[in-house]
């Protein structure tokens, strides 16, 4: 009788065990075949384009900005402009003609005047930040019109977008690129660089995030389009930033690639409070949680964590934060490097005999290290980069990067790979968070080509 018990119980547990095995099972997200003919655009090279004439679309908050470090580049020509707002179009042209360049076309006034410019027959790439729903359909129109596009972060918002980025780029043969300034900031590219050179020896793990409370912000986006995102969806929403970087730094599809996710978030209750406070209106089934976190396992055993919170009372953190076989570097909220005294060139070690990885270097060491592995790309422009601003200067070597790349007919530094890779997280993010953090699939964007190079590379 006992024994009939005990083999009930272990039926039970079997049973029960199964079940929570089944619950636990990775969620696919098959990529969709290819078209015949149609081959994948890793290290896309183009014409040369001497002059580059640039129309942008999307002037609100962060559109002009980027108009602006574009009159700071040689070689560019700004032909066009477009808002929905006409007074969003004529204050940017205004600004233009007061630095003596030449008027561009103006096209503003409704939902659909967009397309107008990317059909322009002179112009060579459309540069577009406006809200997020708008971003892949007009990359997608932008390159079947036979235009390079550059895109605001997140470029992509669903599966279904990012594959329509990829396959025009694809089939179109032009550029596809987003714009995500992050990589670019010097204490990324200069721990890059080290990375790039052994120093921190194998990267094992990255962490980043996207930590701002953007109460200033909400009543300034164009029809409230960025609580309305976070309002109706869940997830990790604005995952580029904190992505990108280590990406970077781990070689993603250049000798690895992202496997699969799984993600968890708080409860929302600063957002509905906001809505609450300003409109009255009880936001009851708001998304997003406060704060989500993800975790990304990779093909070859590594792991990273991003986080997303736009709500709490925080400081700006993006976290960026690598730990090596040999090292480690942290960005967020205090920026260093913790190595071991062996691992650091003699010189710049001399006179710091207790030197361990167990604290963050001292501050003189610090220095001497960033001067010596100071990127290669920003040695030249750094301080014009610093001069002409935009983030602390990252956003105009993210320009400056663009336009010397399609000038000189070169790979651009991030491709529509990329550009899937650190977007995917919107959708899966979703998927997993509304099946009990279940571990979601993260398809092979390059169908096939994640190993055919083993290291990221910036064209000279
Ligand atoms: N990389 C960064 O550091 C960074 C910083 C801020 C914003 N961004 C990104 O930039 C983009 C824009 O953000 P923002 O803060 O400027 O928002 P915003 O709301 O201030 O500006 C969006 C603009 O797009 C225009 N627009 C909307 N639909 C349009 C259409 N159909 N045709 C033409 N114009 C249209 C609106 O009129 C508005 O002026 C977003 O994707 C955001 O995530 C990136």
């Amino acid at each position: 009788m006992k024994r009939s018990l005990f083999l009930l119980l272990v039926a039970v547990c079997l049973f029960t065990g199964s079940k929570n095995v089944v619950m636990a099972q990775l969620i696919e997200t098959p990529a969709p075949p290819r078209l015949a003919g149609q081959t994948d655009v890793l290290g896309l090279t183009c014409k040369p384009i001497p002059t580059v004439r640039v129309a942008f679309i999307g002037l609100g908050m962060r559109g002009p900005g980027a108009v602006d470090r574009m009159t700071h580049i040689e070689g560019v020509e700004i032909v066009a402009l477009c808002d929905m707002l006409k007074e969003n179009v004529e204050k940017v042209n205004r600004k233009l003609v007061g630095k003596g360049l030449p008027k561009a076309l103006e096209f503003y006034g409704d939902e659909e005047v967009w397309r107008k410019v990317t059909a322009l027959p002179d112009v060579d790439l459309v540069y577009i930040a406006t809200d997020w729903k708008n971003h892949a359909k007009m990359g997608v129109q932008a390159m079947k019109d036979g235009k390079h596009v550059a895109i605001e972060v997140p470029a992509a918002m669903s599966m279904d977008e990012i594959w329509d980025l990829i396959n025009t780029s694809e089939q179109t043969r032009k550029h596809c690129m987003q714009l995500e300034n992050c990589v670019y900031d010097f204490f990324e590219l200069t721990t890059l660089n080290m990375v790039q050179q052994g120093l921190l020896g194998e990267v094992i793990h990255g962490e980043g995030a996207y930590i701002h409370g953007l109460q200033p912000y909400w009543d300034e986006y164009w029809n409230n389009w960025r609580m309305d995102f976070n309002e109706t969806h869940r997830g990790d929403v604005y995952p580029t930033h904190g992505l990108g970087p280590v990406c970077q730094a781990m070689n993603i599809h250049r000798g690895d690639k992202l496997n699969y996710l799984v993600s968890m978030d708080t409860k929302p209750i600063g957002n509905p409070a906001y809505i609450k406070e300003k409109t009255g209106r009880d936001a009851t089934g708001f998304r997003n949680g406060d704060h989500t976190c993800t975790l990304i396992y990779t093909e070859k055993g590594k792991s990273i964590l991003i986080e997303h919170n736009v709500t709490s009372p925080r400081p700006y953190n993006r976290m960026y934060q690598l730990t090596g076989t040999k090292g480690f570097a942290n960005k967020y909220p205090v920026s260093g490097y913790a190595l071991d005294k062996g691992d650091i060139d003699p010189a710049i070690a001399a006179n710091h005999e207790n030197l361990s990885a167990h604290a963050f270097v001292p501050d003189d060491v610090k220095k001497a290290l960033m001067e010596k592995y100071r990127h290669p790309i920003v040695v030249d422009i750094e301080e014009k980069a610093k001069t002409v601003g935009g983030h602390g200067g990252m956003d105009f070597v993210m320009d400056y990067r663009l336009i010397h790349c399609l000038q000189n007919g070169l790979p651009l530094d991030m491709d529509v790979y990329d550009l899937a890779e650190w977007c995917c997280l919107i959708p899966l993010t979703e998927i997993s968070l509304d099946h009990y953090s279940a571990p979601v699939q993260i398809p092979d964007f390059t169908r096939g080509a994640w190993n055919r190079s083993d290291k990221l590379t910036f064209a000279k």
